[in-house]
C-alpha cells in the first residue's frame, strides 16, 4: 500500500486494484484504523471510518447493516447514514480511481473529520 502528499492535511492512500474488492462493502485496515470501502447510489466509492460518529465506538458489520455496539446506532451500507437515531453519518472519505486502481483521501487531523 503507498502513501502519497498532494496536500499536507490529507493523505492520499493507494487501496489496491479496483477489480479486486468484488464483495462490498469491503473491509479495509490503514494503519491502525479500521474502514468499509463502499460504493453510493450514483456508483461512487467512498471509504466509511469504522470510529462511530457518536462517541467513537468501533463500528461493525451487523446482518444488513453496520452497527456501533456501544448505543446500538445501526447505519446503512452504502453511506453510512443513521437509520435508528439522530440525523448523523458515519465519517466518509472520497475515494478516486485512477488506472483501475482505487485511492482514497483521509485528512490527518482527526477533528476535521466530519
Ligand atoms: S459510540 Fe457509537 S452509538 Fe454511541
Amino acid at each position: 500500500m503507498a502513501t502519497a502528499d498532494a496536500n499536507p492535511s490529507v493523505q492520499e492512500i493507494e487501496l489496491g486494484a479496483e477489480a479486486s474488492f468484488t464483495d462490498l462493502p469491503y473491509p479495509v485496515e490503514i494503519g491502525r484504523d479500521d474502514y468499509f470501502l463502499v460504493r453510493d447510489k450514483t456508483g461512487a466509492y467512498h471509504l466509511l471510518s469504522a470510529i462511530c460518529p457518536h462517541s467513537w465506538g468501533q463500528i461493525v458489520r451487523w446482518d444488513n447493516c453496520f452497527m456501533c455496539p456501544d448505543h446500538g446506532w445501526r447505519f446503512e451500507l452504502s453511506e453510512g447514514i443513521c437509520v435508528n437515531g439522530p440525523r448523523a453519518q458515519m465519517y466518509r472519505f472520497e475515494v478516486t480511481v485512477r488506472e483501475g486502481q482505487l485511492y482514497a483521501a483521509i485528512p490527518d487531523d482527526r477533528t476535521t473529520w466530519a
